[in-house]
């Protein structure tokens, strides 16, 4: 059963609370409602794609309430900040590089080096924020597939009994999603317009490229700085391992193969939300480990979080682009 809030200081203070514990909050926007996660969460985090049934790891927006806050976790470009002091708070996201210190859990941006922030304009949203304390990962609280909703009871319609607690603030005033625009590069790109104008932006920063539009949610992602490569380990990967080479590093689920000296488990019981989690971690995490030939992924079932685990298993495993 999804609690229906209605933002009082109390409720919004429950909130928090429900977010700091691990809990699934949505939350109203001025551009659409959120699926709120503790971003430093990733049990918290891989739930959300759970609860939206998202078929793969599409990188989320990290939700802060102030400019200061979101750029003590990724570092701003010249052109960052001068968009953040033109349309923040407000609906714009900005793709910057994550700093190494980054609290956010690696699935929050789906294993990439960068991370998507936005300091949302909403007054229930920014009291949320500032409850919380943490960032918050926020995408879209509809149904992977689904139109993003503008208001309550089209999340409930979604996602009741999936998520603890919807903050009922109304209609969201602008109605479409915020504009993304990647500053990690070399060049300004959109990657999807928004409730901020391409104008807009150009005016504050001159030209900005315009992207290949990111896919749907329900599509695979492949945006620029997004492409399989992007997603892959220093070593190479082995799917569906039913045995492991001495040299072999492996990435377990289930009970696992003998053999293997590297090892991490990304569940020991099978389970697949603990698995999601721990994905990006585990893809990591054989990096500075010498002498390795590759990893050997055991199979994962094609169910649930599953199918999203796979999808992106099969990137890291994709051929490497020169
Ligand atoms: O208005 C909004 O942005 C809403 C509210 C809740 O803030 N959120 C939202 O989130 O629309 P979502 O997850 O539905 O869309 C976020 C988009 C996705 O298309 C994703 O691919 C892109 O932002 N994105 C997130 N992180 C990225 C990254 N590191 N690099 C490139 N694109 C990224
Ligand atoms: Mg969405």
């Amino acid at each position: 059963m999804t609690e229906r809030l209605y933002a009082t200081p109390d409720a919004i203070a429950h909130a928090a609370d429900l977010l700091r514990r691990g809990e699934l909050v949505a939350f109203g926007t001025e551009t659409v409602y959120g699926l709120g996660a503790d971003a430093t969460n990733a049990d918290a985090v891989a739930r959300v794609f759970a609860a939206k049934g998202r078929p793969h790891f599409n990188p989320l927006i990290a939700h802060y309430p102030s400019a200061e806050a979101a750029f003590a976790d990724v570092a701003p470009s010249d052109a960052a900040r001068k968009l953040a002091a033109a349309f923040w708070p407000g609906p714009l996201t900005m793709v910057l590089p994550r700093r190494a210190e980054c609290p956010v859990a690696l699935i929050t941006g789906a294993g990439l080096d960068t991370l998507a922030v936005r300091v949302p304009s909403h007054p229930d949203a920014r009291a949320l924020l500032a409850a919380t304390g943490r960032a918050v990962a926020a995408p879209s609280a509809n149904r992977s597939g689904r139109v993003s909703p503008t208001t309550a009871a089209h999340v409930l319609d979604g996602l009741d009994g999936r998520i603890a607690a919807v903050i009922d603030s109304g209609a969201c005033p602008v109605g479409v999603e915020s504009t993304v625009i990647d500053l990690s590069g070399p060049a300004p790109v959109l990657l999807r317009p928004g409730g901020i104008t391409l104008e807009a932006l150009e005016a504050v920063i001159g030209r900005v490229r315009r992207g290949a539009p990111i896919a749907d949610e329900s599509k695979p992602l492949l945006a620029p700085g997004m492409m399989a490569s992007h997603y892959a380990p220093n070593l190479p990967v082995r799917l569906n391992a039913v045995s492991v080479a001495a040299d072999e590093a492996l990435l377990s689920f289930g009970p696992k193969l003998p053999g293997a000296e590297a090892e991490f488990v990304l569940s020991a019981s099978g389970d697949l939300v603990e698995a999601a989690a721990r994905l990006f971690d585990g893809l990591r995490s054989f990096d500075a480990i010498a002498g390795l030939r590759g990893i050997a992924v055991m199979p994962i079932p094609l169910e649930g979080l599953g199918l999203a685990i796979n999808d992106r298993l099969a990137r890291a495993a994709a051929p490497r682009e020169a």
